[in-house]
């Protein structure tokens, strides 16, 4: 059954000339059926220089938005239009604006999980893998930050800005302990700690690595450890075994579950390459502020 839908998916793909990106976290049979695995910044690039007519994005919805930023004449596919970032509705355009008016003189970095309206009033975007260099390419001293908390503390603790951050945060990242991580580390004491930059401060101290998904995918590929302790949400052991399979994975909580990521299934893919069913389109007039954002951090 798994085969035959399989088939029929790539199949369609050949006949529409369609591409499917699937992001780290997505099942291990959508991360097998796409074209394209990666990280947020990895899947922006792609969809910057497919040539492909139809995108069908597997991930949630401010990717397939991002994509639909970026290649205004394609059709973006998102399978399940319910499929969305609780941490990206954490701020909406009016309270951006609010907060702009307040700080008028402070640019606005804003993390690419996140609406399109709300990219629309940003001066750049970032992703977990570009934080760092995007704060440092700006001239100005303080900056505004959003939607994630923790990322902008991380990103302050990297740089010499003054970071002022949104109240933001991813719920299944941010739910890691340091508690639970120090019980792993306890049980596994050989392993490395990576964390994602979503995780609170008080976690990101106990790291030996703090990076993207992607990047975890890379460290453990290219690292002497043969144990890794991760704190992501768990999509990534799949991947990271894949890559890797003589190196072991402890997850640094099974709680890390985001059901959004999870929410695209085989059957969902198949129907929206059939029926061009889940298009997402930025309307114009936020399309275009929102590029500038989303273009700036690509040219980096
Ligand atoms: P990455 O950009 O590191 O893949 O992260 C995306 C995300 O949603 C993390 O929760
Ligand atoms: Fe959003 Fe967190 Fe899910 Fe990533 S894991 S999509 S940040 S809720």
């Amino acid at each position: 059954m798994e085969q035959e839908i399989t088939q029929k998916i790539r199949q369609l793909a050949k006949e529409k000339n369609a591409i499917i990106l699937a992001h780290n976290y997505q099942p291990p049979e959508i991360q097998e059926i796409a074209d394209l695995n990666g990280d947020s910044l990895e899947l922006s690039i792609k969809a910057s220089q497919t040539d492909a007519d139809i995108i069908l994005f597997c991930g949630v919805r401010f990717m397939a938005e991002t994509a639909s930023i970026l290649s205004p004449d394609k059709t973006i596919l998102l399978p399940r239009l319910d499929a969305g970032c609780p941490m990206a509705d954490m701020i909406t355009p009016e309270d951006l604006r609010a907060w702009t008016k307040k700080n008028p003189s402070m640019p606005v970095v804003t993390y690419v999980n996140s609406t399109a309206a709300v990219k629309a009033l940003t001066t750049i975007c970032c992703t977990s893998a570009n934080v760092v260099k995007v704060v440092n390419s700006l001239e100005a001293k303080e900056i505004l930050m959003a939607p994630d908390r923790n990322l902008a503390n991380y990103a302050a603790s990297k740089t010499d800005k003054i970071i002022h951050a949104w109240n933001g945060y991813c719920p299944f990242h941010n739910a890691l302990t340091p508690e639970q991580v120090l019980r792993q580390k306890q049980a596994h004491p050989e392993a490395l700690f990576m964390a994602h930059p979503e995780c609170r401060t008080e976690v990101l101290e106990l790291a030996d690595i703090i990076t993207s998904t992607s990047g975890m995918i890379r460290i453990a590929k290219e690292s002497e450890s043969i144990s890794f302790i991760v704190g992501t949400e768990i999509g990534l052991l799949y991947p990271l075994k894949k890559e890797n399979p003589d190196k072991t994975f402890y997850p640094a909580s099974t709680a890390m579950e985001c059901a959004d990521m999870k929410k695209i299934t085989l059957a969902d893919v198949a129907d929206s390459l059939e029926n061009l069913t889940g298009e997402v389109k930025v309307p114009e007039e936020i399309r275009v502020p929102a590029l500038q954002s989303v273009q700036r951090m690509i040219a980096l």
